[in-house]
């Protein structure tokens, strides 16, 4: 298309001020264009805490030391709260501080699905389950734009491995992106109405997704009405033209002087209509950022949240009663790893914060145990080196903890382990550590083991050598409270793991494809992602999705099930009642799984819903999950479209994936399928048409139905099978079959008319 000759001078001017929008104009913001009152916008990284650089020395990467800023516990964290309250409230504290700062958008929440557990950037993600992965950001998305600054949903789609992030291709079949990799974008959307998205530096099978048309349009835009503005990653725009026509609104960080758009609309290749559109989503951000209350930060609140959350998150992995100290006068406790005075708290890349304040589990579990009269005594025990196993520290470690009534192992990843850019080989522990583990288990003081990591790391070689094993994974800024909280006692964790932890890497439902090759990543394990794989192949985990302990204990009594109309978007109300049965209070996620029939393979079972209730010692509470028709649905390939059929479901309700306390069957009414029928659809499917299986079955009774050996076949279920798979086309030309060409003509013709 030309620019249009139709156009009045002004409108030309616009269009022309409206190019310099394709580019940022620098590394964080958008260049503000006084011929369209609109002003320059500012972006800053990014999920869990601001990270507003200098201007003078900026990158992308997080070398650069940003501003100090709160350091919010990670995606990897906050998704083990299952907790959408907890997520939005730390949402909107960031939001707040952006907001102080004059950012107009967080590059964030970052929701891709965690296919495998050695990706490099898994800190920044939810879950394995796109359900729990998309509710969360979406909660995230809400406090952010609670504060009137954008959240931006990133990275758009199926960004999951960092390994040659720039230039693999993600192959995937359709029902698998749709049910697992977009899946959990849309709900994040339709949750929270997000006003921006970045595109990743991927391609999905052959296309990058800044050039996707179809993601960027059909699917984004025309299927869930994405109003807001799409911006790339940075640096993943490789053809700016192609990338703007597709759907990319604005490319970043900014190339002012880069004038490849521009020219493409001097000769045609790019359209006004196109232009025009960045430039009313522009204001449409612009608009909806305007006004955000700037409000002083409150410091000692923000920690405050921080530690709230971090402890909330932890998972109780294993607990033989050890846990929660009982620090008291006289009690010595060890406290061995070099991580307890080095804190693990936050992922690397371009996410990460200059904290504010960072605290250490040495200083403050000593300092509570000193409070009690307790005595702590410290040695580092490993380097956080890759270095391997260090007699001399194993060594003074072990005189230490043979000395002590309790050992406390600070354990985990150091940084160098887990980064945005690179991926794991391997998800053990460090070598050295494991050599630690190994050399205090003869000990006679119980040893609990407290976890500081961005990604799954297995426990299943030295789980039994050890009393109990929390795990903290990031905690963010108030570090050393939110272990000593759990660890005292003070909270009793209330995390559930938002992904397997597996027994072994060689297990994990990836493992032959990850991280691919030659640029090529087949996801042959289909919507096998996570939990769904170990259910569907049988395979011990070292710990489950959705687990989690407590300091106390729940039972489950009384399901019910209350199955609503067809008319109703509602499919069912399902109500339990839990009760703390044990001495403390605490909190329980109660977790329903779904078992579909669908007529094609679908997972075991499926979260469908969760609920998470706060419990006195003694009390009891009905939490009600409610499930809605769209929800139960799985993309069908042939229909082209999300089909939820009906039929009987299995509900299990649980408090992990393999820990199920009830199960209910219902019968729920859905919609039937319709397929679009044809010559080579089989018997079969026309038969369970529901307009076009009477339609055919009554011209077959009219012609005096089936004869000779198609007839006896019919008659028995194993032949009425194989003629049921067989395509019209081919059946009709059997003897016996009373249907001419003539009539799948006519029958093809009615069905196309329904469609
Ligand atoms: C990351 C994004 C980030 C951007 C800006 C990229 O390398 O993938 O998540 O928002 O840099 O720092």
């Amino acid at each position: 298309m030309t620019p249009d000759d139709t156009c009045t001078a002004s409108d030309r001017e616009a269009i022309d001020a409206g190019l310099a929008l394709a580019t940022g104009q620098d590394y964080w913001s958008t260049p503000a264009v006084e011929a369209l009152g609109l002003r320059s916008l500012r972006f800053a990284d990014g999920p869990h805490g601001l990270r507003l650089q200098n201007d003078e020395n900026p990158d992308h990467l997080g070398l650069e030391r940003s501003l100090p800023a709160t350091c919010f516990p990670p995606a990897v964290t906050l998704s083990c709260s299952w907790d959408e309250a907890l997520v939005e409230e730390v949402g909107a504290a960031l939001g707040r501080e952006a907001a102080a700062a004059g950012v107009d958008v967080i590059l964030g929440p970052g929701l891709n699905l965690k296919r495998s557990p050695l990706c490099g950037r898994n800190f920044e993600y939810y879950s394995e389950d796109p359900l729990l992965s998309g509710t969360l950001a979406g909660a995230a998305a809400r406090g952010i734009q609670s504060t009137g600054v954008a959240a931006c949903l990133k990275h758009f789609a199926a960004n999951t491995q960092e390994h040659d992030r720039h230039r693999v291709s993600a192959e995937i079949d359709m029902r698998t992106l749709r049910e697992m990799y977009l899946r959990n974008f849309e709900i994040a959307f339709e949750t929270s109405g997000a006003w921006s998205l970045m595109t990743s530096y991927n391609r999905i099978n052959g296309t990058y997704t800044s050039e996707d048309s179809w993601l960027l349009g059909d699917v984004l835009r025309e299927d869930w009405g994405f109003d807001g503005l799409v911006m790339s990653d940075w640096g993943g725009v490789y053809e700016p033209v192609a990338a703007f026509n597709a759907g990319v609104d604005v490319r970043m960080p900014g190339r002012p002087q880069d004038t490849r758009v521009r020219e493409a609309h001097a000769d045609g290749r790019v359209s006004d209509a196109r232009v025009e559109q960045v430039i009313e989503r522009m204001r449409l951000l612009a608009a909806r950022t305007a006004d955000k209350p700037v409000v002083p930060v409150e410091h000692e609140a923000q920690d405050a949240l921080v530690r709230r959350a971090a402890s909330a998150s932890a998972v109780l992995l294993v607990n033989d009663g050890t846990l929660p100290l009982d620090l008291r006068p006289g009690l010595k406790v060890a406290v061995i790893g070099e991580l307890a005075r080095k804190p693990r708290y936050q992922g690397a890349g371009s996410s990460r914060v200059n904290p504010r304040r960072i605290s250490t589990v040495l200083d403050v579990l000593s300092a509570a145990a000193t409070q009690a009269g307790a005595e702590v005594d410290f040695a580092p025990g490993y380097t956080l080196q890759e270095d391997p196993a260090q007699p001399d520290l194993i060594a003074a470690a072990r005189d230490v903890a043979a000395r002590a009534d309790v050992v406390i192992l600070v354990l985990g990843l150091p940084e160098a382990y887990e980064s945005e850019g690179r991926d794991r080989s391997h998800i053990d522990l460090p070598e050295q550590q494991l050599a630690l583990i190994e050399a205090l288990r003869d000990l006679d003081a119980p040893r609990v083991v407290a976890m500081c990591n961005g990604a799954a790391v297995t426990t299943a070689g030295w789980r039994d050598d050890v009393q109990a094993i929390v795990e903290f994974w990031l905690t963010g800024q108030a570090h050393g409270e939110a272990i000593t909280d759990v660890l005292t006692g003070a909270v009793n964790p209330g995390g559930r793991l938002s992904e397997t932890i597996p027994k072994k890497l060689a297990d994990t439902p990836s493992y032959l494809d990850f991280p691919g090759d030659h640029e090529i990543a087949r996801h042959g394990e289909r919507t096998f992602v996570g939990y769904r794989w170990y259910d569907a192949r049988e395979i011990e985990v070292d710990h489950p999705f959705g687990h989690g302990l407590s300091y106390t204990s729940f039972a489950y009594e009384d399901l019910t099930v209350e199955v609503m109309p067809l008319e109703d978007d509602t499919a069912f109300r399902l109500s339990v009642s839990v009760r703390n049965t044990g001495p403390r209070s605490g909190s329980e996620v109660v977790q329903l799984y779904v078992t579909t029939p669908a007529g094609f393979l679908t997972p075991e079972r499926e979260l469908r819903g969760w609920a998470k209730v706060d419990l006195v010692p003694g009390e009891v509470q009905r939490v009600e999950i409610v499930v809605t028709r769209r929800r139960l649905a799985h993309w069908h390939e042939a229909a082209n479209d999300w089909v939820f059929a009906g039929g009987q479901l299995t509900l299990h309700v649980g408090a992990s994936s393999r820990d199920i306390r009830l199960t209910s069957a219902v019968t729920v009414p859905g919609h039937p399928l319709r397929l679009v029928l044809g010559k080579y659809s089989s018997l079969g499917q026309w038969l369970d048409h529901d307009i076009m299986g009477p339609r055919l079955g009554g011209l077959i009774a009219e012609r005096g139905g089936f004869r000779g050996r198609i007839a006896d076949l019919m008659d028995d279920p194993a032949g009425r099978e194989g003629v049921c798979d067989c395509p019209l086309a081919s059946l009709s030309e059997f003897p016996g079959v009373p249907l001419v060409p003539e009539d799948l003509d006519a029958l093809c013709e009615e069905a196309a008319a329904l469609a």
